[in-house]
């Protein structure tokens, strides 16, 4: 399977920016260049716009109708989904599970839940506003991450009832598609830093459902580029992202029909940084969004990149990154998800 033949639907405006962040490298002592997928451009950006390329061209491709995806109340993943659904004349369901920011409920008529509950059960703000703009429909389950993947494959039996064809994208769209995206991402980045003579020494990602990660990582061994993938999970164990990356890898390599091979040195996943849950704020969280933003103007995300980037600071702090490398942070996007924990941030 050639990785540059494989159906894929423009979404995102690529490539983009590869940019120095002169302020705050000199205040770490490490030099950071970021790579600003927060700007991929499309649905207010963000990393999930180079997966639903390859995603929704298949959905397209196998002549579905509706795409059907899950994850949190403040989702990026589910906002993305949803424009990418509309942008290629589909309808959208996301299904939440519970998370902080609000209860979360089970109804088989989500529509009902909206018009009657909607209100007393949260905000509607950041993601979730722009989930309501696009006219996605709504579910709110009352489960964890593992029940939420029934739930969505309930729904679709539900299409399917009704004479819809379904495309069901697991939570994060971490499919071996959506890791292939991020491998040709990492293509993009590297002809970036040869033409802006930069030698990152790591790169620094946010870890949540695995795939941008795997991706990354399955990228530098597909280049031969040998930069260590350091990511920062927001969400799941060490272990777990471990399990995770290295079989989202092996996946993408059988589809392709080539060797990819990652070594238990390559996997390298911190998982000091996610604080008490998911997308509950951290006080270094908070203090890397501020610090960022204060220094260069940038915006990071409660949820993702601003535990990442204390993940970086606090490595940095540690040595891991010594005094006068270069470190390259891929900026995830989420920015959306600021207006939606506004407490969170200031
Ligand atoms: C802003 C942002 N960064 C990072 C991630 C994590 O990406 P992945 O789920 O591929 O690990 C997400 C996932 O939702 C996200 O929304």
């Amino acid at each position: 399977m050639n990785i540059h033949s494989l159906p894929r639907l423009p979404l995102a405006t690529l490539p983009t920016p590869l940019d120095e962040l002169p302020r705050l490298s000199q205040e770490l002592g490490v030099r950071v260049v970021m790579k600003r997928d927060d700007l991929t451009g499309f649905a207010l950006g963000g990393n999930k716009a180079r997966k639903l390329e390859f995603l929704v061209a298949d959905a397209l491709e196998k002549n579905c109708d509706v795409l059907v995806t899950g994850g949190g109340v403040q989702s990026n993943h589910i906002r993305t989904t949803a424009a990418a659904a509309r942008k290629a004349g589909m309808d959208a369901v996301g299904v939440f599970f519970a998370s902080p920011g609000g209860v979360a409920r089970h109804h088989a008529d989500a529509d009902a839940v909206l018009k009657d509950e909607r209100d007393d059960v949260r905000e509607v703000n950041g993601n979730l506003l722009l989930d309501e703009i696009l006219g996605a429909q709504l579910i709110y389950a009352q489960a964890d991450k593992l029940e939420t993947e029934q739930v969505i494959q309930r729904a679709c039996d539900d299409l399917r009832a009704q004479g819809r064809n379904p495309y069901l994208i697991p939570v994060g769209g971490s499919t071996k598609l959506g890791v292939i995206s991020y491998m040709l991402a990492v293509g993009e980045m590297l002809e970036q830093v040869r033409a802006q003579n930069i030698s990152p020494d790591a790169v620094v990602i946010t870890t949540g459902s695995c795939g941008t990660h795997a991706g990354v990582l399955a990228g530098m061994k597909f280049y031969g580029a040998d930069i260590p993938v350091h990511g920062i999970t927001v969400s799941r164990p060490r272990a777990e992202c471990l399990e995770r990356v290295a079989r989202l890898v092996s996946e993408t390599a059988q589809f392709l029909e080539r060797e990819i091979v990652v070594n238990e040195n390559d996997l390298i996943v911190h998982d000091e940084y996610i604080g008490e849950a998911y997308a509950k704020i951290t006080p270094a969280a908070r203090a890397a969004i501020q610090r960022v933003a204060r220094l260069e103007g940038i915006f990071l995300d409660p949820v993702y990149t601003g535990k990442a980037m204390a993940g970086l600071f606090d490595l940095a702090g540690r040595g891991t990154f010594a005094p006068g490398s270069t470190v390259l942070f891929w900026h995830t996007g989420g920015a959306p998800g600021i207006f939606g924990f506004p407490r969170d941030v200031v």
